[in-house]
Parts: C-alpha cells; sequence; structure tokens
C-alpha cells in the first residue's frame, strides 16, 4: 500500500467514526508512522509502506478511534514553538495558555534576576518556555503530581533547562521556601460537573481539570497561600476558566486590599489571565 492510500483510507475511516480533522489527523499518525516531516510526505505520495510501518499505522489510527488524543499517541504537541514530550499522566498543552506566558515574559522585564514559581506545572511548558525565553530567570516548577513531573523532568532535559527549571512535588505553594517575584499558574477551573466536556477523551488526569463544585477550589486557595510567597512588587499570574473573572477578582481584592488587579482577554474575547501586582513597600 502506498502512503497515499493510506492516507485516503484512514481518513475515511476517521471521518466515519465522526473524528473532527480526520485528513489532518490521519496525516499527523502517517507522518509519525513514517518519521518524516511534512515535505518530505508530500514530495513522495506514492512511497510504499513496509508491513511493519502499515501495522503500526493502523494500531494508531485503531486508537485514534477509540478516542485517544493524537497528542497522547505521537507522544508530542507544540506550545510557545516548542515541542513538548506528552503521556496521559500530564494535560496536554492548550493554545490559549500561550496568553499566560506572554504575560510573565512581559513582567518579568521588571525583576533583575527573576525567581519565579510555575504552579501545577504538568509536562513543565509553562515552566520551560519560560526557561528558554529568560535566560536570568530560576524556576520552580511544582506539580502534586508525581508522575506529571517525570514528564516535566523529560522536557526539561530535552530542552536543555534542567540547571534552571527546579522541579518539586507538592501542593501549590507549601513546597516553595523563598518569596519569589511572580507565580504563574495554570491550576485546575473546571467545575466538576463540567469535567466530562472538556476530557471529552477522558483520557486526560482528571486532577489536572476538575477545580471542585464551582471550579474555584484550588485557585481560592493557591490565592491564599500567596500572601507568604510573593515578594513585595511581586506579581500573581492565573489562567481562570469562563465567567470566573469577576468571582477572582473579588477573592483577591479582599485579600490584597492595595493590589493592582487586571485581566487580559484570550484570542476568543475570553477573559482569560488575571494578573495582580502588589504594592512595592
Ligand atoms: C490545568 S493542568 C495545567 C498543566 C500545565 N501547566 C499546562 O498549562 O498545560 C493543572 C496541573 O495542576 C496540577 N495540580 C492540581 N492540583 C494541584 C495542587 N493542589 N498542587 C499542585 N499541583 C496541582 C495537576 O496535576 C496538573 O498537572
Amino acid at each position: 500500500m502506498t502512503s497515499r492510500q493510506a492516507l485516503n483510507r484512514a481518513r475515511e475511516l476517521l471521518a466515519n467514526h465522526k473524528i473532527e480533522d480526520a485528513s489532518l489527523e490521519a496525516e499527523l499518525l502517517l507522518r509519525h508512522t513514517l518519521k518524516i516531516d511534512r515535505t518530505q510526505f508530500y514530495t513522495e505520495p506514492d512511497r510504499m509502506l513496509t508491513k511493519q510501518q502499515e501495522e503500526t499505522y493502523w494500531q494508531f489510527v485503531e486508537r485514534r478511534i477509540k478516542g485517544e488524543p493524537s497528542a497522547y499517541i505521537t507522544g508530542h504537541r507544540e506550545f510557545f514553538g516548542l515541542d513538548f514530550y506528552v503521556d496521559k499522566n500530564a494535560l496536554i498543552p492548550r493554545p490559549e495558555t500561550e496568553l499566560l506566558v506572554e504575560q510573565a515574559i512581559a513582567h518579568a522585564g521588571k525583576y533583575l534576576n527573576p525567581l519565579i514559581v510555575d504552579v501545577g506545572t504538568g509536562c513543565g511548558n509553562i515552566a520551560i518556555s519560560l526557561a528558554a525565553r529568560l535566560p536570568q530567570a530560576k524556576i520552580y516548577a511544582i506539580d502534586i503530581s508525581e508522575a506529571a513531573l517525570k514528564v516535566a523532568s523529560r522536557n526539561c532535559l530535552k530542552h536543555q533547562v534542567a540547571d534552571r527549571v527546579k522541579l518539586l512535588v507538592g501542593n501549590l505553594l507549601e513546597s516553595a521556601t523563598t518569596p519569589v517575584d511572580l507565580i504563574i499558574a495554570n491550576l485546575p477551573y473546571v467545575l466538576t460537573a463540567d469535567v466530562p466536556q472538556v476530557n471529552t477523551s477522558g483520557f486526560e488526569p482528571h486532577l489536572a481539570l476538575d477545580g471542585g463544585l464551582d471550579g474555584m477550589n484550588v485557585i481560592k486557595k493557591l490565592c491564599l497561600q500567596a500572601k507568604d510567597k510573593l515578594q513585595p512588587a511581586g506579581c500573581l499570574l492565573l489562567e481562570i476558566g469562563v465567567g470566573q473573572s469577576k468571582i477572582v477578582a473579588d477573592f483577591l481584592q479582599n485579600l490584597y486590599p492595595s493590589a493592582n488587579i487586571v485581566f487580559m482577554s484570550d484570542f476568543n474575547g475570553i477573559e482569560r489571565v488575571v494578573c495582580m501586582t502588589l504594592p512595592k513597600h
């Protein structure tokens, strides 16, 4: 079978099973099987697949039909221009989280050698993107899941930032001993009842998404803990869910009456990032 024939057959199978973007997914899995890039793929459409390649490809297609996200099948997801290893122990990074990283980079410019903590690091996408862009920064990356930290560790090595990203297992900021300039967090904020709608495949870790009854459990705890962990003039940056900005703003303003609080919207116009800056003294 040629790669063109395999692609057409897989596209049809995926579409019949209501997999969105069947063409793209079929191509992604085939390129992963053949270990080739897009250019090679399109310049040699009639390349013959070996028996082994055919077998591997249909196994991948079968897994995709059963609902496994292609990022877990291929072990890759791009985030902030970098390639991250992902598996079922860590959430697949979402494009909207890039806004959080952009804001962190902008704020980090205020500090000489920024000390940063990324809470709920998952595969390490936020911490590692920051380390790549901010050579002067020292970053703690915390997660309560040891399995997720193993994924993050692999990515730190892959991107050669293991000397500046220190991985810590712990509940929110409990394992962070020194106050930092910047706390950045994309924590679980989905209402328990809504988790199945977000984790449509059922393959992503529940712990990464479930924010409790109103979605705010984990975020509120972090806001409280940040009291002892932020330097004067320090900054707390959080990713939040749809309709949560007012609740977070009121909660933070009560806890930190003199802080400045602003929101940033994502490409869908949803207030997605909250930024709280403490006064200098
Ligand atoms: C929404 S995922 C974000 C993963 C990654 N930072 C990203 O942006 O794709 C939330 C992460 O927070 C972690 N987490 C959940 N509760 C936590 C807690 N109490 N303390 C530390 N990490 C926690 C989960 O294990 C998960 O890796």
